[in-house]
């Protein structure tokens, strides 16, 4: 039986090291979350790393062992790797690029090294498990060498690729100096799939550009092979997010939670702790909304969600400085003794609490610089079994593309962001509940099985075309 393997930087699962042990939970961020729900289907496996460095063999023999059970592959990085692969090449070099904050990214020899030796890792390990009739599914930039590597081990295997960030205009990506080496990397696969048709733009661009290979409908002709290129817009486990909402737990945490706020609204913000994300940004645009409205003083909260990651990186270190700081500041200032403007928390919630965050919100406010789709967005909407909430949308992130009964804002623009909050509170419900329906009809068709369905179906299709041609 043909098998899917899907290979991402990271696992949906993470190891965790306690004073006495080795724990287990689900790890953040949309891919995991996203994807999570559909690689059990039909025996497939994901193989990944499981987010921390194994001291021995012993522990190492052990995480393998527990993640058998669950279909999942450990590849191990050493300490070394993980500073320079993850937090290096990969979260200090590709992220602030595709995320056009390029004057975060660095340029080190020695993390370009460190990021092809991973990759060859990861390949080996793929090598290792995939028989000659499985498919392998790539994810994300973490692994952008990857499609290559295995096509030149496996000239006839078939191989798909997703990348879940933004592919960011030539003149970003013509700074790299391993920019060639980069494309032809993703190239190696048969199909490239990206959320948005500008993304897909943006990389035809660059390939047309630094390696002269022309496309037509979203077809590269790369002389060797012929590779496909298509948006995939991805969705979330709609059914999944439903029934959390639903759940007696999640009713029991909002009720308790509804108490200790009395009668004060909520608007609601959960990210990965990430400058990509708009944080900072969104707290000035709370501050001036209860600046130019003080009607909304004591009426009014902010809950906001920050979720640790890549803590190991200054410009990540910095943020978390700059918005401890900054909620500081604002509660300081604000504050009563019966009310607390913004609620701030550190660390991850588990699915049932904030699927109580969800339906508590009557606000989301999803405003990201930058973000490949984000399915915060989708998670929102899913949540909203009773139609009402309103949802404040980044023009730059991935899901604006589809939900565009969402207010629509510019992050950039504070005045318009402490608008867009201000409308959305007087919102009447028969509106809301209008954008909210047209967007859960689109969220719940267009969810993460569709998304893996169409991406499969592509795929298969490439390789039917290309041993027609080939034939031929
Ligand atoms: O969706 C983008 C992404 O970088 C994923 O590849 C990743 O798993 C997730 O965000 C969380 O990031 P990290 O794995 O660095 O914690």
């Amino acid at each position: 039986m043909s098998r899917t393997i899907i290979v991402s930087n990271r696992l949906p699962t993470k190891v965790l090291r306690t004073e006495e042990s080795l724990t287990f939970q689900a790890s953040e961020g949309g891919l995991a979350t996203g994807l999570g729900s559909i690689y059990r289907q039909e025996g497939n496996v994901w193989v990944g790393w499981p987010g921390l460095f194994v001291e021995d063999a012993n522990e190492e023999a052990y995480v393998r062992e527990q993640l058998r059970d669950d279909s999942m592959v450990p590849v191990f990085l050493t300490e070394p790797e993980i500073r320079d692969f993850y937090e290096g090449f990969s979260n200090s070099t590709l992220w602030p690029t595709f995320h056009y904050f390029s004057q975060y990214a660095t340029y080190e020899q020695s993390h370009w090294e460190a990021y092809v030796a991973v990759n060859e890792k990861f390949c080996q390990a793929v090598l290792a498990l995939a028989g000659l009739e499985d498919t392998i599914w790539v994810h994300d930039y973490q692994l952008l060498l990857l499609p290559a590597m295995l096509r030149q081990a496996r000239p006839e295997a078939t191989i798909g690729f997703f990348l879940h960030i933004p592919f960011p205009s030539y003149e970003l990506i013509r700074v790299l100096p391993w920019r060639k080496e980069l494309l032809e990397g993703m190239l190696g696969a048969d199909l490239l799939g990206f959320h948005t048709f500008g993304y897909m733009r943006h990389f035809l661009s660059a390939v047309s550009q630094l390696l002269g290979f022309s496309s037509q409908n979203g077809q590269i002709e790369t002389g060797a092979r012929t590779v496909l290129v298509d948006a995939f817009p991805m969705g979330i486990d709609y059914e999944r997010y439903v029934q959390a909402a639903a759940s007696e737990a999640a009713v029991q945490h909002e009720a308790v939670y509804r108490e200790a706020l009395r009668e004060v609204r909520v608007i609601l913000s959960i990210d990965r702790l990430d400058y990509s994300k708009g944080i900072a940004q969104r707290l000035r645009a709370f501050e001036l909304l209860i600046q130019r409205y003080p009607e909304w003083r004591e009426q009014v909260s902010l809950i906001m969600v920050v979720v640790p990651s890549r803590d190991q990186v200054a410009q990540y270190a910095a943020l978390k400085e700059e918005i401890d700081e900054l909620v500081g500041r604002i509660n300081a200032q604000y504050r009563t003794i019966t009310w607390t403007p913004i609620h701030y928390f550190y660390r991850s919630f588990p699915l049932e609490e904030l699927a109580s965050l969800y339906r508590l919100a009557e606000v989301a406010l999803v405003t990201p610089m930058r973000d490949g789709m984000n399915l915060v967005a989708k998670e929102f909407v899913a949540s909203k079994a009773d139609g009402r909430g309103v949802l404040i949308l980044s023009e730059r992130a991935g899901a604006a593309r589809e939900l565009s009964d969402a207010l629509i804002i510019n992050p950039t623009d504070t005045g318009q962001l402490a608008e867009a909050m201000h409308d959305a509170l007087v919102m009447p419900e028969d509106e809301q509940q209008l954008r909210m329906g047209a967007m859960q009809a689109l969220v719940r068709q267009y969810n993460v099985f569709a998304w893996a369905k169409l991406f499969m179906a592509r795929l298969a299709y490439s390789k039917m075309k290309q041993h027609t041609l080939a034939t031929e």
